[in-house]
């Protein structure tokens, strides 16, 4: 199918089913469900909904090719190939994947290409660490040899939001899968097609029946058929704080399966009078209303010392009005729609909120065009900690700047959250620099730059942000049990 609003626009949809055991089928119950489209708010096309009896076969066919299958006894050297041979494959279809996330999420072309890049670039690092993770040997006491293997987990259960949908995809599939083990995976019912596209890609690669099985569908049915599964062995999860307290709840009331989480967030990004002004704005500005702002780690408190908070206001405020909002597709355009009616209406409820505690709106505010999900970029300054607009995460385009006096003020105010996800700071002390590095609550500071994500780089939360990080070598610890085997000599 082909749909479009504009000839430069046409899409190809790939598969619209589930993907288990390598073959796409119904779901058992016959539903489906509509993808829409945040820029038109029209439905795109329908997709099989997964629900706790589709979870049952996905869970079987991942239990299979996990005990009995040629994955079982496949050299992790092979495991490696086929990932990038998955890499390469998604490198040749990148054109069509952007497209088909672009209409999907509503995320800028632009953008969806950068995306790619990193899963790309993940698959890869994945890849190169198939055949290197080993365990040691330990020199116990007595007459013994002592030795660990880093073994697969087993059945993984894997759900994914949809801000970032082949990027959390990647992130999620690629260490799993270096490691032996095999995975039932859950999309965001926001954003099912281009995990789709990409299970039609894995077949192609080469990985054996059952070794991925994809599923979309809703929160409350297949997710927590997920969550409250007795056959999988651990689950990893990404979307709100809320629902990581609901999978975590429902992992120890079932089997205790192993839990990670990367969840929500209200970074501080602090922004001392002495830091490279123009740098910091723009450093700012694309922290905040990058991705439409749904971002778990948006730098959505904005610190800014009193010395150069006037100038940053003024400029901040001139730059989110140049933002070009509108047609993903537009080579131009920065910002798109908010991915669907719920979040649109959850963002536009916090600019209520804002206004009613007293912040001061300087600009946006408003939601723009005669349909789909678009919101103008609004900048609230005279923001105070206690607000809402500074408590709760708003996942749009909505900043909050805040006003300091000292180092060790804004330290303690950053920390003053149940969030710890992420943290930037700009300054050209460097003593400042480590201070805010060293004493804020976080899993990633950055300094003097924003969002730099690489596959090597370990990220996840401190506090409510989570458990456990994913990518670099420490996200290789989620998907392996150590074993020790100790032998009489
Ligand atoms: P959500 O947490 O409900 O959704 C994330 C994933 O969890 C989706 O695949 C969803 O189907 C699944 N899910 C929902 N309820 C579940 C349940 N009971 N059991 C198992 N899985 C379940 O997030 P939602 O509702 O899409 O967005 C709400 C807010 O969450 C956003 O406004 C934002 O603040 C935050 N969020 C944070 C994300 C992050 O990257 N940390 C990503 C998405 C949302
Ligand atoms: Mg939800």
């Amino acid at each position: 199918m082909v749909t479009a609003t504009r000839p430069e626009q046409q899409v190809k949809i790939g598969p619209t089913k589930l993907l288990i055991n390598n073959e796409w089928v119904n779901s058992v119950s016959g539903r489906r469900f509509e993808t829409i489209n945040p820029s038109t708010g029209e439905a795109i096309c329908d997709v099989a909904e997964a629900d706790a009896p589709d979870v049952d076969k996905a869970v079987q066919a991942a239990r299979m090719a996990f005990t009995s299958g040629e994955w079982r006894q496949m050299s992790a050297t092979r495991r490696g190939e086929l990932l990038y041979k998955l890499a390469d494959l998604i490198e040749q279809n990148i054109d069509e994947l952007a497209r088909l996330e672009t209409l999907d999420n509503g995320k800028p072309l632009q953008n969806s290409y950068g995306d790619l890049g990193l899963v790309i670039a993940c698959y890869r690092y994945y890849a190169g660490w198939a055949d290197k993770v080993q365990g040691k040997t330990i020199p116990i006491n007595g007459p013994y040899f002592c030795y660990t293997r880093h073994e697969p987990v087993g059945v993984v259960g894997q759900i994914i939001p949809w801000n970032f949908p082949l990027l959390m995809q990647a992130w999620k599939l690629s260490p799993a899968l270096a490691t032996g083990n095999t995975v039932v995976m859950k999309t965001a019912e926001q954003t099912p097609l281009s995990a789709l596209r990409v299970g039609e890609l894995i077949i192609e690669a080469g990985f054996p029946p059952g070794v991925v099985n994809l599923l979309s569908g809703y929160g409350p049915t297949a997710g927590a058929a997920i969550a409250n599964h007795m056959d999988i062995d651990k689950l990893a999860f990404t979307g709100s704080t809320e629902v990581g307290h609901l999978v975590m709840e429902a992992a120890a009331k079932s089997n205790l399966k192993r839990v990670s989480l990367e969840l929500g967030g209200k970074s501080p990004n602090i922004v001392f009078a002495d830091a490279n002004m123009d740098a910091a704005i723009e450093g700012s500005h694309q922290a905040l209303f990058f991705n439409q702002g749904q971002c778990c780690c948006a730098g959505s408190r904005v610190f800014v010392e009193e010395r150069c908070y006037d100038e940053f206001v003024a400029k901040s405020v001139e730059r989110a009005q140049r933002r070009v909002v509108g047609n993903p597709f537009d080579e131009h355009t920065e910002q798109g729609p908010q991915v669907d009616k719920d979040q649109f209406d959850k963002v536009m409820s916090y600019i209520e909120s804002g206004m009613r505690e007293g912040a001061q709106m300087l600009c946006g505010g408003h939601s723009l065009g005669d349909r789909g999900f678009f919101i103008q970029p609004t900048v609230f300054t005279d923001v105070k900690d206690h607000m809402k607009i500074a408590q709760e995460e708003i996942f749009g385009p909505v900043m909050s700047i805040i006003k300091f006096k000292d180092i060790h003020e804004v330290i303690e105010r950053a920390n003053n959250t149940m969030y710890g996800l992420a943290a930037a700071v700009w300054t050209q002390d460097i003593s400042k620099a480590h201070t805010i590095a060293n004493n804020i609550r976080a899993g990633t500071v950055w300094v003097n730059c924003f969002d730099v994500f690489d596959a090597a780089a370990p990220f996840g939360g401190f506090k409510q942000s989570g458990m456990g990080r994913e990518l670099g070598e420490y996200g290789l610890e989620h998907y392996t049990e150590v074993k020790t085997v100790t032998i009489k000599l």
